[in-house]
């Protein structure tokens, strides 16, 4: 395939299309990094597919992976700590004997505890050290002290404005301030002091039963869609039954702060960035020192966040951050017509959000954020995802994934397709590169899905070829020459005629618009984490349920990726892609 002209991209373009691997421009390594199952320590047992236990799956490589991360170590850039989220779990493709096609539909076997472990142990985070080989390549280094599985069992701390309150209290935790690991684990964040923040989306789906008659939570759960019923984990672990444990859906839906370095600290939970299905929290230091973070609540008809916290960033003394998420002011983004965006602050007392409306304090502003951005009047998008800032340039780029329940009159100019089937990328210029500010301007960077198709409505540059469109943006990254990189979800062969993929695009000059394939993966996969390591060189990327397409299930899969061995199932993998010869990505 050629080039796309008028790209700043000089690599070769990727042709877009759907088969069992995955591809990577010309002139590029993709390598395996960690699969499903690989030892996370030395001392883990081996992966066995056929004779899965909760135990091994603690100590190996958690299932789905989504957001990446880098911490380097040292100055020198071959060493660091990659931090990695397992969001969820696919019964049908890890398990053998669950699944079995009946009447044209892959349904599922009965759940017995030991299945519910084992998914309750691949989900939540995956702390490893890495360094380059000889050959140059990365490698996982076993025996590191770093090495940590985060899992739904893990303790943890609820910090901030909610700790302790009454509405997070349970029979467990009559404190209201431990609780135990974290759920769907989407995207997340590196922050300027070096811990990894894991964006906790949809907890709604874990939760069964029906909360007693009356309770005070059930306007709260309804708005989040508690309980959504997708895992069986309620009918042995009664913490995620409503009916049983209230209160403990509460405890759901943050920032969780990890320090990777010390695998013995306790993550926080970081209530006063809200509670909501976070996509990621990706952060910026802002000019006057203090830190924004910028989050999606990945929702039809949901909200656009930044925080922005009271104190200010300390290069000097990383231990001064420590506790920086818990004191700051959240806001809610309202895009007018004419170009302005508006940050809303949700604070309590100010304007609506008072005890008149239910909210006794800042606690029941956060705990339930999202009717307190009802009733301040906020945009409501098409499905949030990655909000990521761009820290060369002051602007911010939401990826807005679709929403086909968007009516015909019910657009607006932020959202303006009806039944967006392909999403959008909106750009915020914040003012004056003030990222804290509360009133900024915005408009769309593209329109997604093929710009061949006139109705489709899609806003490509010409200069685009026809593998460089995309529909469905998710995640995104920002390179160390300040471009941007956005991967999908959702593209397949009966959707796009391509599975999903990362794209470079440029934002700049007159090639702005213009997008190019890099990097696409294999059948049924989501494409997940980019992430590029300070100096450009690296690039992560996170190969999410591979072979959930079809009638795809642990006996016959969609692909077998990445091993293509019969003995072993598909797995979810980490690959990192690097230049041969090397050199800056892209
Ligand atoms: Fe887990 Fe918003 O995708
Ligand atoms: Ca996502
Ligand atoms: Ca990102
Ligand atoms: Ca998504």
């Amino acid at each position: 395939a050629e080039a796309a002209a008028g790209s700043s991209f000089d690599f070769p373009e990727v042709e877009a299309g759907v088969d069992e691997t995955h591809h990577v421009a010309e002139g590029y390594d993709a390598d395996i990094l960690l699969r499903w199952g690989d030892k996370v320590f030395a001392d883990a047992p081996e992966f066995d597919p056929m004779n899965q236990t909760a135990q091994a799956q603690a100590r190996q490589f958690g299932y789905n992976n989504d957001y990446i991360g880098f911490i380097p170590l040292g100055a020198a850039g071959d060493r660091g700590i990659l931090v990695v989220n397992h969001e969820y779990t696919n019964g049908e493709l890890m398990f053998p004997g669950l699944a079995r096609v009946v009447d044209g539909k892959v349904q599922l076997g009965d759940y017995t505890k030991e299945l519910v472990d084992i998914e309750m142990a691949a989900h939540g985070g995956t702390v490893i050290e890495i360094r380059k080989g000889e050959n140059g390549k990365w490698q996982p280094v076993l025996d590191s002290p770093h090495n940590r599985r985060i899992t739904v069992e893990t303790e943890m701390m609820l910090s901030g404005p909610v700790a302790g309150h009454d509405r997070v209290k349970t029979n467990a935790d009559p404190s209201g301030t431990k609780v135990f690991g974290t759920l769907n684990n989407c995207a997340g964040g590196v922050t300027p002091w070096g811990t990894y923040l894991m964006a906790e989306e949809n907890f709604h789906g874990y939760f069964r039963g029906e909360l007693p008659e009356g309770h005070r939570e059930a306007q709260n759960y309804a708005r989040v869609g508690v309980p959504g019923g997708w895992y069986n984990w309620g009918n042995f672990h009664d913490r995620f039954d409503i009916g049983k444990e209230p209160n403990e859906p509460n405890r759901f839906g943050w920032i969780v702060e990890v320090d990777p370095r010390d695998p013995n600290s306790v993550p926080k939970k970081r209530t006063a960035l809200g509670r909501f299905k976070h996509e990621g929290c990706e952060t910026v230091v802002n000019r006057d020192g203090r830190v924004v973070c910028y989050s999606g609540d990945d929702e039809r008809f949901d909200y656009v966040y930044k925080f922005v916290t009271s104190g200010t960033f300390n290069e000097a003394d990383p231990a001064a951050n420590a506790d920086l998420l818990d004191d700051g002011t959240l806001y809610v983004a309202r895009f007018d017509e004419d170009g302005t965006v508006t940050w809303l602050p949700l604070v309590h007392g100010e304007g609506p959000l008072t005890a008149e409306n239910g909210f006794e304090s800042q606690a029941d502003v956060l705990i339930e954020t999202r009717r307190a951005a009802d009733l301040l009047g906020a945009t409501k998008m098409d499905r949030p995802e990655d909000v990521q800032p761009n820290a060369q340039t002051g602007r911010v780029y939401c990826m807005l994934t679709n929403n086909t329940r968007r009516k015909a009159d019910d657009v607006n100019a932020a959202n303006p397709r009806a039944e967006n089937a392909f999403g959008h990328i909106i750009e915020i210029t914040e003012t004056d590169g003030d990222f804290a500010s509360t009133k900024s301007r915005w408009e769309i960077l593209l329109k997604c899905g093929d710009p061949s198709i006139a109705e489709v409505g899609a806003t490509f540059s010409p200069a685009t070829s026809e593998n460089g469109w995309f529909g469905m943006p998710d995640n995104a990254a920002v390179d160390a020459a300040g471009r941007l990189w956005v991967s999908t979800d959702g593209n397949s062969k009966d959707k796009t005629g391509r599975t999903d993929g990362l794209w470079a695009v440029d934002t700049e000059g007159e090639a702005r618009g213009t997008s190019k394939l890099f990097f696409r993966v294999p059948i049924g996969a989501e494409m997940c984490g980019p992430y590029f390591t300070p100096d450009g060189e690296t690039l992560f990327l996170a190969v999410q349920h591979p072979g959930d397409e079809g009638l795809s299930t642990f006996e016959q899969p969609a692909t077998r990726w990445p091993d293509f061995d019969e003995s072993l199932p598909v797995r979810p993998s980490v690959v990192v892609v690097t230049k041969q010869g090397g050199g800056r990505i892209g």
